[in-house]
């Protein structure tokens, strides 16, 4: 980790900080030491995000708070970070004022990632490392479908990312979507040519597969099925037609359309 800290900033000597606490990189964190993103990696991956001032961006292992900061001062954004180091939470209280920024914009908590609460947060940032990024992968799946999940340098176990980020200095980052849990039994009308049509999904994260059938008889089966977020599409042949579906998820319903026709809607129940 240290080698990549170096490497990552190229410059271990330099001083980070204020006044009130000098800062060196590789200062040692609780799972994982502080090394700082640099901003025009912070800028990519909260531009890949599309964060918007209706969004409540959580940092996780906030460090000097370079990102809670960002992502309130450019994007206009709630921000929050989660830092264990105490002495960390107070430097980026200051950087925080010093940016200008009220109280209630963006704010620090001194705490542990894996016990504090962050489900209210639309997008997660991460410079954690890999094991920790894991570990995280639970609770991160779990989370309202169409969070954006951002990780610098780091990916996040088997979760193949949405995008691979890279910043001019060449320090890369990778995106995720939050999709929406949309295994099981679903029963879906106002698909011509059949009364009742079930889809068994078995879903991957953000892929699935599934197996169709047209009033009690197999029809297709899907193995490219996506659900981004909350939006689920996949297509099937049948009988030589071409079906494709795209609509929203919530919760266990689904409304969307056929074929991209406004003429043609569709809904789905999960049932199981
Ligand atoms: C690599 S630094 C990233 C800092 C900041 N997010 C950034 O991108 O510049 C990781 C930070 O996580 C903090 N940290 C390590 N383990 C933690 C934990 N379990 N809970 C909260 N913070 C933690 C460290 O103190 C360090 O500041």
């Amino acid at each position: 980790m240290l080698v990549a800290a170096l490497a990552l900033t190229g410059c271990a000597a330099t001083n980070y900080g204020d006044e009130q606490l000098k800062l060196r990189v590789a200062t040692a964190g609780k799972d994982i030491m502080w090394m700082p993103s640099k901003i025009d990696i912070v800028h990519k991956m909260l531009d890949a995000a599309q964060v918007q001032p209706s969004d409540i961006v959580y940092d996780l292992g906030s460090g000097d708070g370079i990102i809670p900061i960002e992502a309130a001062k450019k994007y206009g954004a709630r921000a929050v970070g989660i830092e264990y180091n105490a002495d960390l939470v107070a430097l980026s209280q200051r950087n925080a004022q010093r940016a200008g920024l009220q109280e209630g914009r963006v704010s620090f908590k001194q705490g542990d990632v894996f016990v504090e609460d962050f489900s209210e947060a639309t997008v997660v940032t991460l410079y954690m490392g890999e094991s920790i990024n894991a570990r995280l992968m639970p609770k991160l799946l779990k989370m309202r479908p169409g969070t954006r999940v951002v990780s610098n340098t780091f990916r996040i176990e088997s979760w193949i990312p949405d995008q691979e980020l890279k910043s001019a200095s060449g320090d890369v980052a990778f995106l995720w979507t939050v999709p929406a849990p949309i295994e099981g039994r679903w029963d879906f009308s106002g698909i011509p040519d059949a009364r009742a049509v079930t889809l068994q999904i078995s879903q991957k994260k953000q892929f699935f597969n599934a197996d169709i059938d047209f009033d009690g008889k197999r029809v297709a089966r899907i193995d490219d099925g996506v659900i981004a977020g909350t939006q689920m599409s996949f297509e099937f042949t049948h009988a030589n037609k071409r079906y494709s579906l795209r609509g929203q998820v919530q919760g266990s319903r689904f409304s969307g359309r056929l074929n991209d026709d406004p003429r043609l809607p569709v809904s789905g129940v999960l049932r199981l």
